[in-house]
């Protein structure tokens, strides 16, 4: 019953997730808060606004986020693929759940800059689940879920679909081919969000959340901008 009500509560509301990347500074995220404080309350009810800033923001942003009361929930862009102990460099599960509530993995910019290959991305997987985090998982092919038995097995997972030549481009996938890929991964897994990512903006965004299935977007470049972004979530 629980599980049905979650799973209903999620499919009612439109995800927007927004990943800043390796961007800005503890003064820049403030200003972009303040911006979508003053626009934010009336028109998030029926979404679900997720903002993923680098890990040395996430605790500023949660205490914003707590202090003025903003209907945003947080999520970190990485997390280790250890547990807590001698990895230089690494933000474990335990330390992201003090902030976050999802995490993104397997984006497509650490399997291309970092050579992240899928039997990380399945670790990194792992320990979201057991720290009782949601994840993210991005792929940009259909292949990258087939070898995972942690994903075809899970039912939190949210998919974010986002074709290499769409991210960071400027250039989306057609709707159509979008749509295509939607039904494939459905077939698979019948129960996953899936959301879909790549060159998202204010013009575009609704010709994929109008495709059917589509539980979202995620969006890169233009979550920099607090105007674009609250554009989008109008849009959307
Ligand atoms: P983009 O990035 O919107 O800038 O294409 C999307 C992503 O990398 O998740």
């Amino acid at each position: 019953m629980v599980i049905l009500a979650n799973i209903i509560y999620h499919m009612s509301k439109k995800f927007i997730v927004g990943n800043w990347k390796s961007n800005k500074t503890k003064q820049e995220a403030i200003k972009w808060l303040q911006y979508l404080t003053s626009n934010i309350y009336n028109l998030s009810s029926d979404k679900k606004i997720v903002i993923c800033p680098p890990f040395t923001l996430l605790s500023d942003v949660k205490s914003y986020i707590i202090d003025n009361k903003l209907p945003l929930r947080l999520g970190a862009q990485d997390i280790s693929p250890f547990e807590e102990g001698s990895y230089t460099g690494e933000v474990n599960g335990i330390q992201i759940k003090e902030f976050a509530d999802y995490v993104i993995i397997g984006h497509s910019e650490r399997r291309q800059y970092l050579n992240e290959e899928d039997k990380t991305v399945n670790k990194k997987l792992e320990m979201v689940l057991k720290y009782g985090l949601t994840p993210i998982l991005c792929i940009s092919n259909v292949e990258q879920i087939q070898n995972s038995e942690l994903i075809i097995q899970n039912s939190k997972t949210i998919i974010a679909f986002e074709p290499l030549s769409a991210v960071g481009t400027g250039l989306p996938d057609s709707p159509e081919h979008a749509k295509s890929i939607l039904l494939t991964i459905k077939n698979k897994l019948n129960h996953a969000l899936i959301l879909y990512g790549g060159s998202v903006s204010p013009d575009n965004i609704k010709s994929f959340t109008n495709i059917r299935g589509f539980s979202g977007v995620l969006v890169g470049k233009e979550s920099l901008d607090p105007s674009e972004f609250l554009k989008i979530i109008i849009n959307a």
